[in-house]
């Protein structure tokens, strides 16, 4: 099982992962920012002789050409079956940089040290590693799971406001997953109050729900689509927002996403409507509001209905009847998603 360790001495983390372990070779994957921001911030004695390799920021840059980079880095200099490579980065660095480890003369090992809260809580732990192509994004890539994952909160302090919240809505939705408590946990954490230690036990918790998840089903053959909550909607708000040049961070997508399926939730399943409320004021609060009127709503179903996780072209969810109880592949008609599209408008005040 992938080894996660939850703390603020990354520098300890590192040095006791890699004393005794037999590496012959360390290499460490950084973007621009984080080889700049994050990387003096680890660096110490275990890491001393390590090689870095750097690839430009951006989701843009998740591309073959990088992962090419990095397997010509690796190669040029001395990477064997026994080297290691460390990804200290946001999702982009611990997904190509886990797909570079996992082919790499067939698969080195590779640490994912997540530096944004979206890794944290979800890019960096449960195996799965790929890069964009063909306009598609994550089109090709490999489950495979780090040998450990460090998380630690003491980068957060490096990150605008709105990385926080963007990571904060998987946190949100994990939360959801669990229990009412956890639910309201999260609800009431002050998002502005920068509280590391408080954010790092929300950030363990949120983190066990997605690895019980995963452990349970990790090649995302049933249970692992309940992770999709909010994201059927989210991904197609996000493609939209792209469409008309006004593109939208992925988490803040996920946060409206939550929204309205948590009302297709609760017109499906019950879902309490209390619950949607208090979830509603926290979202429009913190996110404001993603504004759509009732002309969008079409091209939002097509997006929908082209979802990759989409089967046979229908609109497919995970529901909550409450907070703890998920129900996974749930078909949803265009009927349905207009009516939950309308209350999710209501709810934002738009
Ligand atoms: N991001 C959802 C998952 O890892 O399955």
């Amino acid at each position: 099982m992938q080894e996660v360790l939850f703390l603020n001495d990354v520098k300890g983390a590192v040095s006791r992962l890699l004393e005794g372990a037999g590496y012959n070779r360390t290499f460490v994957l950084c973007d621009d920012n984080t080889a700049r921001e994050v990387l003096p911030l680890v660096q110490c004695e275990a890491l001393d002789g390590a090689h870095v390799i750097t690839i430009a920021a951006g989701d843009a840059h998740k591309t073959l050409d990088s992962l090419a980079h990095v397997w010509s880095e690796l190669g040029a200099h001395g990477a064997t079956r026994r080297s290691l490579l460390i990804n200290l980065g946001g999702g982009v660095v611990t997904d190509l940089g886990g797909m570079a480890a996992s082919t790499f003369k067939r698969g080195i090992d590779f640490i994912n040290i997540p530096t944004t809260l979206l890794s944290a809580v979800d890019a960096a732990v449960g195996g799965k590693t790929g890069i964009n192509f063909n306009g598609l994004k994550n089109e090709i890539g490999v489950f495979s799971e780090a040998k450990a994952v460090i998380i630690s909160t003491c980068f957060l302090a490096t990150l605008p406001q709105g990385e926080i919240k963007s990571g904060f809505a998987e946190m949100l939705k994990h939360g959801m997953l669990e229990s009412e408590d956890e639910f309201m946990r999260l609800l009431d954490y002050d998002l502005t109050a920068a509280d590391h230690d408080q954010m790092l036990a929300l950030v363990r918790t949120s983190v066990q729900v997605k690895q019980r998840i995963v452990e349970q089903d990790p090649h995302e053959k049933g249970l692992r689509r309940a992770l999709n909550l909010g994201h059927t909607v989210g991904h197609a708000f996000e493609s939209f927002a792209l469409h008309r040049g006004e593109p939208i961070a992925h988490g803040y997508a996920v946060a409206w996403g939550l929204v309205a399926e948590t009302v297709l939730s609760h017109l499906k399943r019950g879902f309490p409507s209390e619950h949607l409320h208090r979830l509603a004021r926290h979202v429009r609060d913190n996110y404001g509001a993603f504004h759509i009127t009732c002309d969008d709503y079409q091209a939002l179903l097509n997006y929908m209905h082209h979802d990759k996780k989409s089967v046979s072209g229908e609109i497919n969810c995970s529901l909550l009847r409450s907070c703890g109880a998920v129900e996974t592949g749930i078909t949803v008609t265009d009927d349905d998603m207009r009516a939950a599209l309308d209350i999710y408008r209501d709810l934002m005040g738009i």
